[in-house]
């Protein structure tokens, strides 16, 4: 079955990045000129997926505005002949099919997930967390859509870490290695402490399949008191075939001060617009 549908989780408190997370959500901070949502929404886009279903909380009036048409703003570029300007917000608000689902309760990832059964139904789709944002030829989705066509089972992302990184991620067990790339996996573990079962964390790009969302109705708290998604992974990894991929990309993780930052960098450093500058920024910086 086609992969049509992506969720985006975007009701996370995005603690780390307080003060900038009190009034909006996480997704909405900026990396250039535009927020973290619209890099995930056109990478989805351009993975061919037909429809966004946003998992909110109790911040979301600046996701929905900001896909949304803004009829004031449109007729001051009109006016001020910014026609280029203009053509850009008109595709912001043309681009998506937009739903919106509350979580009521932040019970974490895997709650969020399950809040949109009701739209996804028996489809498999994917899963986007915009906080990883992902530089890549090919978009990250599209890498991960491809994967799970070959073999119609749950695909996660995956990337190597450092073993004193691994308490920051899901880490997978690897039951079986089908090609460089390509994983079977076995047990995951969230966050952990100590004894990562391997060096390939989970990244937030997954196609999660009707069986893996039964299995989340199952799931009791776990790391956090939250419902995490990599339980239900877990759980059907037991009984039948979970795959990972190593994507091929460079991940940033705009969930923390240091990784937006590094961000920034990336992405002005690729923009032929902004690159000279930031050479002389960085230069006047004496480092
Ligand atoms: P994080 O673990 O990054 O949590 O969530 P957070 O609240 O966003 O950020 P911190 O840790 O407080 O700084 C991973 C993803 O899951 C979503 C978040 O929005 C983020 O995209 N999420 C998390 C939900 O949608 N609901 C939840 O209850 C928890």
């Amino acid at each position: 079955m086609k992969i049509r549908k992506a969720v985006f989780p975007v009701a996370g408190f995005g603690t780390r990045m307080l003060p900038a997370t009190k009034a909006i959500p996480k997704e909405m901070i900026t990396l250039i000129d535009k927020p973290l949502i619209q890099y995930a929404v056109e990478e989805a886009v351009n993975s061919g997926i037909e429809q966004m279903i946003f998992i909110t909380g109790r911040t979301k009036k600046a996701l929905e505005d900001h896909f949304d048409i803004n009829v004031e703003l449109g007729l001051e570029l009109e006016k001020s002949g910014k026609l280029e300007l203009l053509e850009d917000m008109r595709r912001i608000s043309e681009m998506v099919d937009v739903t919106y689902v509350r979580q009521k309760k932040m019970l974490g990832l895997g709650n969020a997930i399950l809040c949109a059964r009701d739209i996804v139904r028996d489809e498999p789709f994917a899963v986007i967390l915009p906080d990883d944002i992902i530089l890549s030829e090919k978009p990250v989705t599209a890498q991960l859509i491809d994967e799970y066509a070959k073999v119609k089972k749950p695909v996660v992302s995956l990337m190597r870490v450092k073993p004193e990184d691994s308490y920051k991620y899901g880490i997978v067990e690897v039951k079986e290695t089908v090609d460089d790339r390509f994983y079977r996996l076995g047990s995951m573990v969230e966050k952990p402490r100590e004894n990562p079962p391997s060096d390939l964390a989970i990244i937030g790009r997954y196609i999660i399949t009707p069986e893996v969302m039964d299995a989340l109705e199952n799931v009791t708290p776990g790391a956090g008191g939250e419902i995490q998604l990599t339980d239900a992974l877990k759980h059907v990894a037991k009984y039948n075939d979970v795959y990972g991929y190593g994507f091929t990309g460079k991940r940033f993780d705009c969930g923390t001060k240091a990784g937006l930052l590094e961000a920034t960098v990336n992405f002005a450093a690729a923009n032929p617009e902004l690159r000279e500058e930031l050479k002389s920024i960085v230069a006047d910086l004496g480092f």
